[in-house]
């Protein structure tokens, strides 16, 4: 796969210049009526989390953000495993067959032919019921909240002509292998992008500094001949990042886990992956012109939309499932 040839940057975008998107253009969320609590649908403005919960004491949380197609989320085992993957780091209780019944009654009564399922396990109250830092070794009540929100996708300009990325120098998540409901090094890195009209922020840390993943994405860089992401300690492991790794080899494309130096991108071309996202190429780095890959973007895009169908097929095909037989 090669890439394509440099373009210049016009100095100021133009009114529907894709490096110029950013939520504002995306639809806002309509706000769900109903929620999942506890496995007990409930009606949005009713559903309560108690206030000494340790997720708002201590943002002791994991969260996961589903992209849903008709009724159905994409790439769930992927979240489901990173999911219970975190509770078992945090010592949280997860039941997994009572979650995926819940998300069931919670999709069918929240119809969105395109939208995102946020899906929230928080720490629950101390046993006893007071503060306390130490996490409890037994006696965990977890909450589990979940909604569906119904979102329009990107606008086909953010994969035509690529995003505006910046580095957010000095940040970068804590933990970064959990997707931790403690996201406000996201939140901080989101708000620099948006003040320079950016799609994504990048988290830069260290001497020589090292760029270990977006705000809401991970990042393969293009050095001209093979696709490298950052190792595993670095970053989150994401859902879309390890189908779309696939997808490269099945397209005999080289993959390599190694540390991506922001000085080493102006000379390549980067990607970004994430779940909502899906996979789209970056046009600029603080205002600097990237290496375009728009050809490659597509190509990997296109086989993690199979890869969606397919996991979305095997949501429907197993409907009256566990929950329908009992
Ligand atoms: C910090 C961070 N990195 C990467 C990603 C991409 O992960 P995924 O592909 O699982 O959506 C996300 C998703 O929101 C994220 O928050």
């Amino acid at each position: 796969v090669s890439a394509e040839a440099a373009a210049p940057l016009p100095a100021k975008p133009a009114a529907d210049d894709p490096r110029d998107v950013g939520p504002r253009l995306r639809e806002a969320p309509a706000r769900p009526e109903v929620v999942l609590l506890d496995g007990e649908l409930v009606p949005a403005g009713e559903a309560c989390v108690n206030v000494f919960d340790r997720g708002l004491l201590y943002g002791e949380s994991l969260f996961e953000t589903v992209k849903v197609v008709d009724e159905a989320p994409c790439l769930w085992e992927g979240h489901r495993d990173r999911l219970a993957a975190g509770c078992r780091e945090l010592g949280l209780p997860l039941d997994v067959e009572a979650l995926e019944a819940g998300l069931r009654r919670l999709l069918a009564v929240s119809p969105v032919a395109h939208g995102a399922l946020r899906l929230q396990v928080t720490g629950g109250v101390q046993p006893g019921g007071g503060r306390g830092m130490t996490a409890p070794r037994e006696g965990r009540r977890p909450r589990l909240v979940a909604a569906v929100f119904p979102t329009a996708p990107y606008p086909a300009a953010l994969y035509s002509g690529g995003a505006a990325v910046v580095s957010a120098m000095g940040l970068a998540r804590p933990l970064p292998q959990l997707k931790s409901g403690s996201y406000l090094a996201s939140v901080a890195a989101k708000a620099r992008a948006e003040e320079a009209g950016a799609f994504e922020a990048l988290f830069v840390r260290g001497d020589p500094a090292e760029v270990l993943e977006g705000s809401f994405s991970n990042i393969l860089f293009w050095d001209g001949s093979c696709l490298l992401t950052p190792p595993p300690d670095r970053a989150l492991p994401g859902v879309a990042l390890s189908v779309v790794k696939e997808v490269a080899a099945s397209l005999e494309l080289a993959v390599r886990e190694e540390p991506v130096l922001l000085e080493r991108l102006r000379t390549g071309g980067l990607l970004l992956t994430g779940s909502l996202v899906g996979v789209c190429s970056c046009a600029s780095l603080d205002g600097e012109a990237l290496l375009p890959l728009r050809d490659l973007a597509t190509r990997l895009q296109d086989g993690l939309r199979l890869r969606e169908e397919e996991s979305v097929a095997r949501w429907q095909a197993s409907e009256g499932g566990p929950r329908e037989r009992c």
